[in-house]
């Protein structure tokens, strides 16, 4: 009894700790332990969670991790009514709204509570107890689809509202959205990974919180922000009030919001922003302006669609008018071609604009584009501005139209326009330049075989010089070769061999990786070297057995057959096999382990508590399983060492010290392994 109760404990601690950090981490953006500390404290739920399922809290931070697949989301009629608001675009539409809102007041005094709009999906909460146990999204309004397994992935969404005083039921409505730099990370990551770029948050929060395995979700950057109480019984007296109370159940919100006395103040918030917003880790799309005494906003009521007491400001898209100088062609790794407007240089929000994509084939036929054209560009939601129209009237008689190329501007090849695409590719993946060198570019990535200083420049010149038309040529290049490239000397020459050699080392899942198969990310190719464990065995698999593998869809395994179908891309392999590089797992191992002079860690069993000086973690636990060993999150009996950096956690100490597992420190480490 005493131990199931010491396990109750335990979890309800974990629990509890976890959910403080998470806040400390995403709502105060202060963590106090490493991501590994807070990695080993959820496995360790995890694990106790899967035995006694009977204790999992119903807000047990393991929820985030997700893993419920839902096939259809079920409705669910709004409580009261999602509305949209009113829109103004002048500081006429603003004084009309105060005249309007005063009206309807009857002479009350009032303020206004002002804040951004974000630019996302909007979500609705449910809170019972304090507990999360709905969300739904807006849908048409009147009724939208329950999400809730998904939403309860949200870091910054409370699975349980913090503080006293909570009512027994409440909705709260906000905002999910992407932050700007986790959208950009994201994108660079799909880029590395052979996937299309997204276009923009909002397009990728809606298309992320639709998904049906909430695991995925999970993965996704999600934020959420709290704008409103929906609950009239729970409301605070002023909406100002509501937000305080928002900060204080554990809600992210933005911290612009201002509390104006008056229209001229609300004026000075909406100038004041015009240039600023640009600068925001978030996108907005206006202001929204709202009455902050909350009894009187029933007084001013609402109309069928929005509410009277509210308003969205919106600011003018930027726009600015330049000409059409020219239009390049671009071929990207994956083959497509994007068409860029050189446009005669122009100052929007900001910046100097000097070019602008126009995407596609279609968007040339949609906007019906001539050469010299004046155009307007206008920043959007996307970073890249974009053509929205022609000045036709300035167009000359002797203009000619914009055409798109029927072939490779690099290679010559005739562009091929797949069924249900928009876009057009050069279907010559082996030997058109920018896509060979998009290739090597993602081969030698520092994810991938980390050859440092082989960057796009060198590659550059390796692939017009001719030296290399593939990666498997990398491992014949000669220090003669290379001497004689732009800005090389003797050392630099010298340490790219040397950088080259090195990679030999990678280990395999990472080859993997590198070698670029359409679809195949850092993740799956660790999927796929855990089940087929070398290059060979992965090479003779069908799409049947492919998709056997969790989480490999039959795209990917399309994408992996046809890989190995094409005898060029075996060609590079025999390059790769007869420069030594690790083909599979076992290699690997044994080829690390001639490095370190034979030594082994065969049936060790690590666990890695702490910040250490000469090695990241993920090179030691790399260093570890290459050798032999295993890493494991949490101490028991059949630990060998406890591994122990700057700064380990005190719980893994103590429980080391309790049964008897060796502590060693970095330097015991090193010594070891050499
Ligand atoms: S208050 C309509 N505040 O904009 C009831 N809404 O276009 C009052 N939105 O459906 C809503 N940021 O989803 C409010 N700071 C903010 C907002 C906001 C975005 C959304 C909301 C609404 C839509 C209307």
């Amino acid at each position: 009894m005493d131990i199931l109760r010491n396990i109750q404990e335990r979890i309800g601690q974990l629990a509890e700790t976890i959910n403080r950090h998470n806040y400390n981490y995403y709502i105060l953006a202060n963590p106090t332990i490493s991501d590994y500390e807070f990695d080993m404290l959820l496995k360790e739920l995890e694990a106790l969670e899967l035995q006694y399922p009977q204790f999992r809290l119903p807000d047990s931070p393991t929820m985030r991790v997700g893993g419920q697949v839902t096939k259809e989301f079920p409705p669910f009629v709004h409580i009261k009514p999602m509305l949209s608001l009113g829109n103004s675009y002048s500081e006429e539409d603003l004084i009309d709204f105060d005249s309007q809102c005063k009206k309807w007041a009857e002479g009350r005094t009032f303020g206004y509570y002002i804040e951004h709009k974000f630019d996302g999906v909007s979500m609705s909460l449910h809170y019972e107890k304090g507990l999360l146990v709905r969300a739904v999204t807006r849908g048409d309004g009147v009724r939208g689809d329950e999400i809730t397994a998904n939403v309860k992935t949200i870091r910054t969404i409370p699975l349980r509202l913090n503080g006293v005083n909570i009512p027994d039921f409440i909705e709260i409505r906000g905002e999910v959205m992407i932050l700007r730099t986790d959208f950009d990370k994201w994108n660079e990551e799909r880029v590395l990974n052979g996937e299309e770029r997204l276009m923009n948050p909002r397009n990728a929060t809606a298309g992320s919180l639709k998904l049906q395995n909430s695991e995925e979700v999970a993965k996704r950057p999600l934020t959420f922000f709290a704008y409103q109480v929906a609950t009239d019984e729970a409301n605070s007296l002023t909406d100002y009030e509501n937000v305080l109370r928002f900060a204080e159940w554990g809600f992210k919100t933005s911290g612009n919001q201002a509390l104006c006395k008056n229209m001229v103040e609300v004026l000075l918030y909406i100038h004041q922003w015009e240039s600023k917003r640009y600068g925001l880790e978030y996108d907005i799309d206006g202001i929204v302006i709202k009455v902050n005494e909350i009894p009187l906003r029933e007084m001013i009521g609402y109309t069928a669609k929005a509410p009277r007491w509210a308003i969205a400001f919106k600011y003018p898209a930027e726009k600015a008018i330049t000409e059409i100088e020219s239009v390049d062609f671009q071929v990207g790794r994956t083959g497509k071609v994007t068409p860029v407007a050189n446009l005669k240089p122009v100052l929007l929000a900001g910046t100097i604009v000097k070019r602008a994509s126009i995407h596609n084939a279609d968007e040339i036929k949609r906007l019906d584009l001539y050469y010299g054209d004046t155009v307007y560009v206008e920043k959007g939601g996307e970073i890249i501005p974009k053509i929205t129209g022609v000045v036709t009237e300035k167009r000359i008689a002797s203009a000619l139209p914009i055409m798109f190329i029927t072939a490779c501007p690099d290679c010559g090849t005739t562009l091929i326009n797949p069924e249900k695409e928009v876009n057009y590719f050069c279907p010559n993946e082996q030997f058109c330049p920018p896509q060979l060198k998009g290739r090597i570019e993602h081969y030698a990535h520092r994810k991938a075989m980390n050859i440092e200083g082989l960057g796009t420049e060198i590659i550059s010149q390796l692939v017009d010089k001719n030296l290399i038309r593939n990666y498997g040529d990398l491992y014949s290049l000669r220090y003669e070769e290379l001497i004689h490239l732009d800005k090389f000397g003797d050392l630099s020459a010298r340490n790219l061999l040397k950088a080259i050699d090195e990679s030999k080392k990678i280990p395999f899942e990472r080859v993997l990786f590198a070698l670029g198969i359409r679809h195949v990310g850092a993740v799956a190719a660790k999927k796929l070297t855990k089940h087929f464990g070398s290059l060979e065995a992965l090479s003779m698999a069908t799409s049947d057995t492919l998709t056997l593998v969790k989480d490999i869809g039959e795209t990917m395994a399309n994408t992996i057959v046809a890989f190995f179908k094409d005898g060029k891309n075996i060609a590079v392999i025999e390059k790769l096999k007869a420069a030594g590089i690790q083909l599979s797992q076992d290699k690997s191992i044994k080829g690390t382990e001639s490095i370190v002079s034979g030594s082994s860690l065969n049936g060790f069993s690590f666990v890695i508590s702490g910040v250490f000086e000469h090695a990241s973690r993920e090179a030691i636990k790399d260093k570890i399983t290459a050798l032999g060993g295993e890493v494991k999150s949490g101490i028991t009996k059949k630990t060998t060492y406890l591994l122990a950096g700057s700064d380990a956690g005190p719980a893994k100490v103590e429980k080391a010290t309790e049964l008897g597992v060796s502590i060693i420190s970095e330097q015991d480490f090193l010594k070891m392994i050499q």
